[in-house]
Order: structure tokens, then C-alpha cells, then sequence
């Protein structure tokens, strides 16, 4: 089983991000308050869930980078201990590249974090400014030096698909970034949410995303950039130098492997009597407080159907270079011989071989109508 760890406070709220953030207003209280639930509510869980071994720790947010290192500690030592693991183990956090956090990262890696994944999101200061960061191009750059010294393992968020980005600029961008040194990164293309200020904006008209040949452009850009460089894209939008890079908590999720959640909005998946348990933890903080110390910290907590669960499984693991078995998606009535994954394959979107199916060159960069027209 691996586990997720939220942490939802942020220096600065960015103007495109809807995940469950606040903005972090230094308070002490509250912050301790919510250390103590989340290793109340893994104590509650594992009496709920059994015993389980430990396969990996991601520590995600918000900004985790911004947690005290003895509260990182704390929670990975009370994890070893409900849940031991069978050896090492990888233990991520995410982080944002500012001078204060490069300034803790050798705390972090003294707490047991072993991999870092840093928000480096632009090298372009103009580029950071319009995604409201609150750090410059050379602050990553030196934060991400440091990390790479501190942290045995080192992965690297950008963003992509920026009004106005040219293939040629965002070539020049990710080809600077490699010399930055590091075994993973994740290209995120800018999804415009509707609740964002981003959203806002373009629905009046402040300013237009790229088109969707634009967007093509620049994600072919990145394969191909990246393919040179030795990193392969063994997810969507994850691409590693080698497979020992490659995020195994990540991957674990990916495969429909079980995970708990803990913190504010923590999603989870816990196979429990042989029924698969999807569970969503309160998302405003003092709701999750409150819910850990009455015994029921998710706003939803539901078993999953098979073919939920099954669907689930394709979703995710088509994103992946290990595609899905042919026995999942019989699950779900489909084989290769009927349609429709007859006819996915037959226009060269997905590929069946060795018992697996998996989405081809062709099929990836349009993955979301791909699944669509499987799933239906
Ligand atoms: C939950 S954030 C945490 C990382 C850290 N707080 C930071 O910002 O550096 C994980 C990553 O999601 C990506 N992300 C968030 N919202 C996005 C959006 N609307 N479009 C594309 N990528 C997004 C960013 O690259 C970000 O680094
Ligand atoms: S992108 Fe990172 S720093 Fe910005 S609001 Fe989202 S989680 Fe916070």
C-alpha cells in the first residue's frame, strides 16, 4: 500500500491551479493541529485497514516544502511504524523553488524524504510572472542545483502551452532546463480550470490559450526534445532517464495498487473484503480536524463497483507505456476482436500485443477521445 500525504498551504495561490490550496497565513496552531490529525487519522486507518507493507510516501499539496521537517519526520516514522515496509522505500515531496525552501532542503532529506519533485514550472521570467510565481527563473535554477545535492532522486515540474509560446521558444526553454540535471520530469501542458483566475479570465476574453494544433505542436515539441535527451515517456506526461527513474509511487497508483490517503481533500483507494473502498478526506482543513477527531475524516467514502473499478484501472494504466491487461478490459466487456477496440486499433490509436493494450504515438496525444470512444 502507499500512502499520500496533503499539504494544502502555498506561499501564494497560483492563478491557474485548482487543487486543494490555502493560502499559508503562518499559523502555527492550526498548522500543528493538522500534523496531529494526520497521524491521527493513519493511527484510525490502520486499525480500519489491517496490516499492510508500506511501498511509498508521496508528500503532495499545496506546498509540502513548507511543512516543518520535524513534522515530515514525524509522519514518515509513524508510517514506518503502522505499516512496515519490506526495504527501502522511495519517499517523495513536492517543493517550490524559492531561496526559503532551498534553504530547508537538507533538512528534508535529513527527515527521510529521498526524491523531490520541484514546481520549476518556467525558465522564463516574463513566463513565471504571467503564472503569478513567486520566484524568478534564477532562484529555480539555484534551488534546483541545491535539491540535486540534497536529494539522491530529482524530478521537475514545467508548464507548457502558454499564450503566445512558440515551438521554437519552448524548445529553446526545455533544452535550457536539461542542463539543470535531473532524472524525471513532468511536462504539464496548461489546463485552463474554470474555478481559476485563469478561468476567469479567458472566459472574458482577457487573453486566449493556444489552439488545439498549437497545443499539438508544442506537445510533439516536447517528445521529441525530450526522446533526445535520453528521457522516455513512460506516462502522459511523465518522462524518466532510465526506468529506475521513474516515480514508483506513481506508477503504483497508475496500476490500480491501493493507497491511502491522509490530509485535507486526500483522495484514496483501499481494497478492503475484496471490495475496492474510493475515499475523498474532508477538504477544508478544520473539517478534516474535526472529522479525524470524530472518527470520520472523508466527505465521501464509497465501495466501488467492478466495473468502476475496472474502468478506473483502464484510465489510468493506458496513460502508461505498460498499457492495460486484455483480461481488465474484459472486465468491462471489451476485446480485441469487437468493436470498439477493434477499431481503435485498426486506426493505429491502440496497440494489442503480449496480452496487453496500449496507446500507440498516434493514439497518446489525443488519449482523452481515445478512452472516450473505449469507455463509452
Ligand atoms: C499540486 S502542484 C504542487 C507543486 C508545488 N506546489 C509547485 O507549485 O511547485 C503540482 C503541479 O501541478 C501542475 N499544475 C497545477 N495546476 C495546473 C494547471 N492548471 N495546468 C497545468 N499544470 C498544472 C504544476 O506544474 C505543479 O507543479
Ligand atoms: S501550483 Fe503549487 S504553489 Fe501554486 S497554488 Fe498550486 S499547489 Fe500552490
Amino acid at each position: 500500500m502507499a500512502l499520500y500525504v496533503h499539504w494544502p498551504y502555498c506561499a501564494r495561490i497560483c492563478p491557474y491551479c485548482d487543487f486543494n490550496v490555502v493560502r499559508d497565513r503562518g499559523r502555527v496552531g492550526e498548522q500543528a493541529a493538522l500534523v496531529e490529525a494526520i497521524l491521527a487519522d493513519m493511527e484510525a486507518q490502520a486499525a480500519l485497514i489491517g496490516p499492510r507493507r508500506l511501498a511509498s510516501i508521496f508528500f503532495g499539496g499545496g506546498t509540502p516544502s513548507l511543512m516543518a521537517p520535524e513534522a515530515v519526520a514525524a509522519v514518515i516514522a509513524r508510517a514506518r511504524t503502522l505499516f512496515p515496509p519490506r526495504g527501502p522505500i522511495e519517499i517523495t515531496l513536492e517543493a517550490n523553488p524559492t531561496d526559503a525552501e532551498a534553504a530547508r532542503f537538507a533538512a528534508l532529506s535529513d527527515a527521510g524524504v529521498n526524491r523531490l519533485s520541484m514546481g520549476v514550472q518556467a525558465l522564463d521570467d516574463a513566463a513565471l510572472a504571467f503564472l503569478g510565481r513567486n520566484h524568478t527563473a534564477d532562484e529555480a535554477r539555484r534551488a534546483v542545483a541545491v535539491a540535486a545535492r540534497a536529494f539522491p532522486r530529482l524530478s521537475i515540474d514545467l508548464i507548457y502551452a502558454r499564450p503566445d509560446q512558440t515551438a521554437d521558444g519552448w524548445r529553446a526553454e526545455l533544452t535550457e532546463a536539461l542542463d539543470l540535471g535531473f532524472e524525471h520530469v513532468s511536462p504539464y501542458q496548461l489546463t485552463i480550470e474554470p474555478t481559476t483566475a485563469f478561468g476567469r479570465a479567458v472566459a472574458r476574453g482577457a487573453w486566449t490559450p493556444p489552439d488545439e494544433d498549437r497545443a499539438a505542436t508544442l506537445y510533439e515539441t516536447t517528445q521529441v526534445v525530450l526522446e533526445a535527451a535520453g528521457f522516455d515517456a513512460y506516462e502522459v506526461s511523465n518522462h524518466a532517464r532510465g526506468v529506475a527513474a521513474r516515480s514508483a509511487h506513481n506508477l503504483h497508483v497508475w496500476r490500480g495498487g491501493d493507497y491511502l490517503g491522509v490530509g485535507p481533500g486526500a483522495h484514496g483507494r483501499l481494497t478492503l473484503d475484496g471490495a475496492r473502498t474510493a475515499t475523498v478526506a474532508c477538504r477544508g482543513i478544520a473539517d478534516y480536524v474535526a472529522g479525524v477527531a470524530g472518527g470520520a475524516p472523508w466527505s465521501e467514502r464509497e465501495m466501488q463497483s467492478i466495473l468502476d473499478a475496472a474502468e478506473e484501472k483502464v484510465l489510468l494504466g493506458l496513460r502508461t507505456v505498460e498499457g492495460v491487461a486484455l483480461a481488465d478490459l474484459a472486465a468491462l466487456g471489451r476485446t480485441a476482436e469487437s468493436e470498439p477496440l477493434a477499431g481503435l486499433t485498426g486506426d493505429g490509436l491502440l496497440a494489442v500485443a503480449g496480452g496487453r493494450v496500449r496507446a500507440t504515438g498516434a493514439g497518446r496525444p489525443v488519449l482523452d477521445g481515445v478512452l472516450k470512444a473505449l469507455l463509452v
